[in-house]
């Protein structure tokens, strides 16, 4: 029986086992995580050893520098995972790895890395869509949560209004036409000034400042629950460039507030027009988010207060697992072995694969 086979017979008998534990390892961008997770639902461990203090001097995520860093570090991260959770690699039941979307060299050190534990181990291994990993992260932060639900998936590359029909079939509903809202926060935070990663510092420095300072324009799209934050982008950056040429301090907290409301604002207007929608039909819709962005402050509270308003149930993931982390694969992957979806040695990073 070749690895794949025996692997497959081990999923099977998988399923009917009372609890299921996962080691997970992530290394699509600049974190190297990884976790123990039991049936999906339960956090045993989770260790997130993040690279940003190397990147910082370059203002954004060298590749070779992350590939060599995962490098150096997956062994040590997922012992710590294991240690954590008291437990041995043997007593696991299966590995996980996100093998896409992402960086090309960061991704195949993880892939590789755990390739190799799980044919030595005797395991199999889930391969998993990063971008599942983050609407997954939900399943951790409330137990209760099941599909189908909608979810707005917002990250550093991604911004998707999808539902979740079941485990891992999503059907997409709306998308960027272009930046991806992380994107543009960080180009924003650049602008002003901030150091990388963007997204939390224009965050932080947005609570103390107007958000109507300045004017952002409303994008017009075609798609219902399409967004768009190019023309925002835009905007905010003439508008900076203008004040520096005529030699005025930046306001850099009505700057961030004034940014981050155009963002979060177009977020809630198609998620209510979405919503509404679903309601007018005489459904019941679920609302979730996920992803790096899930984390701001602003669009949570613009969430809150949209499903308060429309007594919708609102399901938002824990703060520390918004950005990425091991424990939300490993949540994914729970499901996946459910269903058969693993891998032979063959497996690949997939640095453009698609989420829906
Ligand atoms: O999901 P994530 O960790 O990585 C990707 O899969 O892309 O998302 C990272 C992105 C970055 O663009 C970061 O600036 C943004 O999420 N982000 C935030 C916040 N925290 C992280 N953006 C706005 N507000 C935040 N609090
Ligand atoms: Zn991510």
């Amino acid at each position: 029986m070749n690895y794949l086979e025996a692997s497959r017979a081990q999923a099977e008998r998988l399923r009917g086992k009372e609890h299921v534990r996962i080691l997970a390892l992530e290394t699509s961008c600049d974190e190297t995580a990884a976790a123990v997770i039991q049936d999906g639902r339960k956090i045993l461990s989770n260790v997130v050893f993040s690279q940003i203090d190397l990147h910082e001097l370059y203002g954004g995520v060298v590749p070779e520098i992350a590939s060599r860093a995962h490098m150096e570090a997956c062994d040590r991260i997922l012992d710590e995972a294991l240690s954590r959770a008291g437990m041995t690699l043997e007593e696991t039941d299966a590995l996980a790895v996100t093998y896409g979307p992402g960086l090309v060299g960061a991704l195949l050190t993880g892939v590789n890395c755990m390739k190799g534990l799980a044919y030595a181990a005797g395991k199999p291994l889930i391969p998993v869509n990063h971008i599942e990993g983050h609407v997954s992260a939900n399943f951790l932060t409330h137990p209760e949560l099941e599909p189908p639900f909608l979810c707005l998936v917002v990250s550093g590359g991604h911004s998707h209004l999808v539902e979740v029909e079941d485990y891992g079939v999503y059907r997409q509903l709306g998308q960027t036409v272009d930046d991806a809202a992380g994107e543009a926060f960080d180009k924003a935070a650049r602008v002003l000034g901030l150091p990388y990663p963007g997204g939390p510092r224009i965050d932080a420095l947005a609570e103390e400042g107007n958000p109507d300072y300045l004017q952002l324009p409303r994008p017009k799209l075609e798609g219902r629950y399409d967004v768009s934050f190019s023309g925002i982008k835009t905007a905010f950056l003439n508008a900076v460039h203008g004040m520096e040429q005529r030699g005025e301090k930046l306001p850099k907290a009505d700057l961030a507030a004034s940014f981050r409301s155009a963002v979060c604002g177009q977020l809630a207007e198609k998620t209510e027009r979405l919503l509404k929608d679903r309601q007018a039909e005489g459904k019941k819709p679920v609302m979730a988010l996920a992803g790096g962005v899930s984390a701001n402050r602003e669009l949570r509270r613009r969430m809150e207060d949209l499903c308060g308003k429309l007594g919708v149930k609102l399901y938002l993931p824990r703060i520390d697992l918004c950005t990425d982390n091991g424990a939300m694969i490993g949540a994914a992957a729970y499901y996946q072995l459910q269903q058969g979806r693993i891998a032979g040695l063959e497996l690949n990073a997939e640095p453009a694969l698609r989420f829906v």
